[in-house]
């Protein structure tokens, strides 16, 4: 046994080297080892004498090592929570945000039967509203052909029935009846923006994160879009930059929006706006 290693051993060993590099050392090896070893935390720690196995000892060093470089722990597991259920990530995809929770929990506050989701990555967005409104119809489009196969799992793999994923730029696939909501979370990182060099934004699809004009542009092609493709009265709700806020509702009353609102995010930064789109007033 003189290359094995107990289960304490390598937690402590996992924790000493990321912790060199990042700041939740002890929850990223708690979930590299879980997935290692298949065995959950409390059972690891109930027993942190027990040998691991030499594959499962390797799968360990070798996520331990992505890790260390910076992947994100998303990607390594190959998985993301968001609210209540559990998607499948892959790099083709943004992994999903707390933020955007808060997205998914302004739009649902008015029952909606026609929704249209623009950029849906892994389908977090669109997912979460069709779980919640079983009979309402639900389009969701993105550019991203990788991306669409992401969220057409995840669909799949929670049983989701009802959405369409069409592929294209914002509403260029969508045709039909108007929707009653039109929901967004697009790239709106600006392109100066400097290059994060820390956090998990390194490893994801640079298409996912930025826009033109100081991250306004999709914004700004979103908002001036949906009065075309919403019912009157209907509600559209776009994620944004903190820094974004003023813009965006500028940007929402131009193109005829009323009841216009900004929500915080749990840091208490503005992160969703949105609003109701007023009758034509030349009718
Ligand atoms: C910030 S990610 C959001 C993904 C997902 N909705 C979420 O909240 O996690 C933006 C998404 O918009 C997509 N996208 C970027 N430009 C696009 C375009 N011109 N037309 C359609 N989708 C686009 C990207 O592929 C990406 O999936």
């Amino acid at each position: 046994m003189s290359d094995g290693i107990t289960l304490g051993e390598a937690q402590r060993r996992g924790v000493e080297l990321l912790a060199a590099a990042r700041s939740d050392a002890e929850i990223d090896v708690d979930w590299l080892l879980t997935a290692a070893t298949g065995l959950n935390n409390a059972r690891r720690r109930a027993h942190p004498e027990d040998w691991m196995t030499e594959t499962a000892w390797r799968r360990f060093r070798a996520l331990l090592q992505r890790r260390y470089r910076g992947e994100p722990v998303a990607y390594l597991l190959g998985r993301r929570g968001f609210l209540d259920f559990d998607l499948v990530v892959t790099p083709a995809v943004l992994i999903p945000r707390p933020e955007t929770e808060h997205l998914v929990e302004a739009a649902l506050e008015t029952p909606a039967a026609r929704v249209l989701e623009l950029g849906t990555g892994s389908g977090c967005i669109a997912i979460a509203l069709a779980r919640a409104w079983p009979a309402a119809s639900v389009d969701a489009t993105d550019c991203s052909a990788e991306a669409l196969t992401v969220a057409t799992q995840n669909a799949a793999i929670l049983g989701v029935e009802g959405i369409r994923f069409l592929r294209g730029d914002w509403y260029e696939p969508v045709s039909g009846p108007r929707y009653n909501l039109i929901v967004a979370n697009p790239p709106y990182i600006g392109e100066q923006e400097p290059e994060p060099d820390q956090d998990d934004a390194r490893f994801e699809p640079r298409i996912a994160l930025r826009a033109e004009e100081d991250g306004l542009a999709a914004l700004r092609t979103i908002i001036a879009g949906a009065p075309d493709h919403l019912e009157p009265t209907g509600r559209l709700w776009v994620e944004h930059g903190f820094r974004q806020g003023p813009a965006v509702r500028d940007c929402l009353a131009a193109h005829g929006f009323e009841a216009i609102e900004t929500r915080l995010d749990l840091a208490g930064h503005e992160r969703v706006s949105g609003g109701r789109l007023g009758y034509p007033r030349d009718e």
